[in-house]
C-alpha cells in the first residue's frame, strides 16, 4: 500500500505546518546525508553552520561560523554558537543538560524552575537527567508568576527558564526579569522560543539574547520556520556552554560531539537552511501578520458567538468550548486540541490555517450548534 499524508486542510491544532516549496526541496535532495558526522558530510556540515548563523541573526546573535563547535576564543568561552536538533524537546533537554553539568560543581541536587506553561519536554528532560523541576505558577495573563519564580530560586538552581511563545496561550514571559532573577544566583537562563521564535522578531516584545541575559535557546525552524521536520534549533550565548556537552568520538573523522542523537538527518538542517533564505525576514514578517490578523479574526468570531476566549498575543487562540461541541468537530475531521486542564480549544494559526479555512470552520460550527439547539425541546413542548 502506498500512503499518502494526510492534508493540512483541516489542521488547527498543529505547532509545525507544511514545509515552504524550497524547504522541501531541499530536505529531499539532503536525506542521504549525516551532519553528526561533520567530517565525511561536510556539505551537510557547512550548512549547519550557515543554518547557526540565520537562527543567530534571528535571535540577536552574532554568530561567526568559524565558531563551530568546539572553537575557543582567546579567553577560552568561544564564540556564541548551536546546532540544528531534532526539534525543540531536543534543544529543552540539552539546555538542561548544559545547566546541570555546569551547575554540577557547586551543588549535587541541582534543579530547574519553569512557569506550568512550560512544554512537557522539560518532565522529560529532569526525568532523563535526574534534577528537580520546579514548577511555578503562571498569573492571570498566563504568563509566568515572577515572585513565584523569585521565591523559588536558590543556590541548587541550575537554570530558570522562560517561554517565549507558550503552547497553550501563545504567551511571552518577561524574559528580562527572569534573566535578572538568573543570574542573581548564577543559573543560567533559557528561553523555550521553539514555537515562537519566528513570530516574535516581528512584534515589540524582548524575548532574545539581544535584550537580555539568555544564555541558552530552543528555535525551532520546523514550526513556524516552515522548514521539513526534522529541524529544531539550539543557540548558546558562547561555546563553552556546548562544550559541557560534548563527548569524543574515536571513530569518526571529527574529533567531538555535542549533539544528543549521533547519526541525524540532514534533510532538516538543509531545508531550514532553504526555508531562511527563502523568508527572513520578509516572508516571515508577511506571514506573521497574516497568520496573527488570521488569529485576530477568529477571537473576534468566536466571541461574537458567545464563547469565552483569551486573546491572541502570537497567532494562536484558546476558546471556551463545550466538550460535546469539540468532539462534534473533531468527528467532521477538523483537528484540534485542548489546554492542559481542558477547559479551552487551542486554535494555531500556522501559515497553512488560511481565512478560508476559519470561514470553513465556522460554518461546520454554527450548523452544529443550530443542530443542537433543534435538538433540545424548548419549554412547554
Ligand atoms: C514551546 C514549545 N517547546 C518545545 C516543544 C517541543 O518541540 P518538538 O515537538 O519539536 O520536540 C513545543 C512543541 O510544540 C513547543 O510548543
Amino acid at each position: 500500500m502506498r500512503a499518502e499524508p494526510q492534508s493540512f486542510d483541516r489542521v488547527l491544532s498543529s505547532m509545525c505546518t507544511e514545509p515552504h516549496p524550497a524547504a522541501r526541496e531541499a530536505a529531499e535532495r539532503f536525506l542521504a546525508t549525516n551532519p553528526g558526522d561533520p567530517g565525511t558530510y561536510q556539505t551537510a556540515a557547512a550548512l549547519e553552520d550557515r543554518a547557526v548563523a540565520m537562527l543567530g541573526e534571528i535571535v540577536g546573535l552574532e554568530i561567526d561560523t568559524a565558531d563551530a563547535i568546539g572553537a575557543a576564543d582567546e579567553d577560552g568561552s568561544g564564540g556564541p554558537t548551536g546546532y540544528v536538533t531534532s526539534g525543540g524537546t531536543e534543544a529543552n533537554v540539552q539546555a538542561v543538560r548544559i545547566a546541570r553539568e555546569r551547575a554540577a560543581r557547586g551543588t549535587d541536587r541541582p534543579s530547574v524552575v519553569v512557569p506550568e506553561s512550560a512544554h512537557f519536554s522539560f518532565r522529560k528532560a529532569a526525568d532523563l537527567l535526574q534534577v528537580d523541576l520546579e514548577v511555578v505558577p503562571t498569573a492571570s495573563d498566563h504568563r509566568v508568576d515572577l515572585d513565584a519564580v523569585r521565591a523559588a530560586v536558590d543556590e541548587d538552581t541550575a537554570a530558570v527558564v522562560g517561554v517565549a511563545g507558550s503552547t497553550e496561550y501563545g504567551r511571552v514571559d518577561p524574559i528580562p526579569e527572569l534573566g535578572e532573577i538568573a543570574t542573581s544566583v548564577d543559573a543560567l537562563l533559557h528561553v523555550d522560543a521553539a514555537w515562537g521564535g519566528f513570530a516574535l522578531p516581528f512584534t515589540d516584545r524582548e524575548w532574545h539574547f539581544g535584550h537580555a541575559a539568555v544564555d541558552t535557546m530552543a528555535i525551532d525552524p520546523h514550526k513556524m520556520g516552515q522548514a521539513a521536520v526534522p529541524a529544531g534549533g539550539l543557540l548558546v550565548r558562547s561555546a563553552d556552554l556546548l562544550d559541557e556537552l560534548a563527548v569524543d568520538t574515536p571513530y569518526l573523522e571529527s574529533t567531538s560531539q555535542a549533539t544528543l542523537t549521533g547519526t541525524r538527518s540532514g534533510a532538516g538542517v538543509a531545508s531550514a537552511v532553504a526555508a531562511m533564505e527563502e523568508l527572513w525576514p520578509d516572508g516571515y514578517r508577511d506571514q506573521y501578520v497574516r497568520s496573527q490578523h488570521n488569529a485576530e479574526w477568529l477571537a473576534d468570531q468566536l466571541e461574537s458567538r458567545g464563547y469565552d476566549v483569551v486573546e491572541p498575543v502570537l497567532p494562536l487562540v484558546a476558546a471556551s468550548i463545550p466538550t460535546w461541541l469539540f468532539e462534534s468537530l473533531r468527528a467532521e475531521g477538523w483537528r484540534l486540541s485542548r489546554t492542559g486542564d481542558d477547559e479551552r480549544v487551542r486554535f494555531v494559526c500556522m501559515p497553512h490555517v488560511t481565512r478560508e479555512m476559519l470561514e470553513s470552520f465556522l460554518a461546520d460550527l454554527d450548523r452544529l450548534e443550530s443542530r443542537a439547539a433543534r435538538a433540545v425541546p424548548s419549554p412547554g413542548e
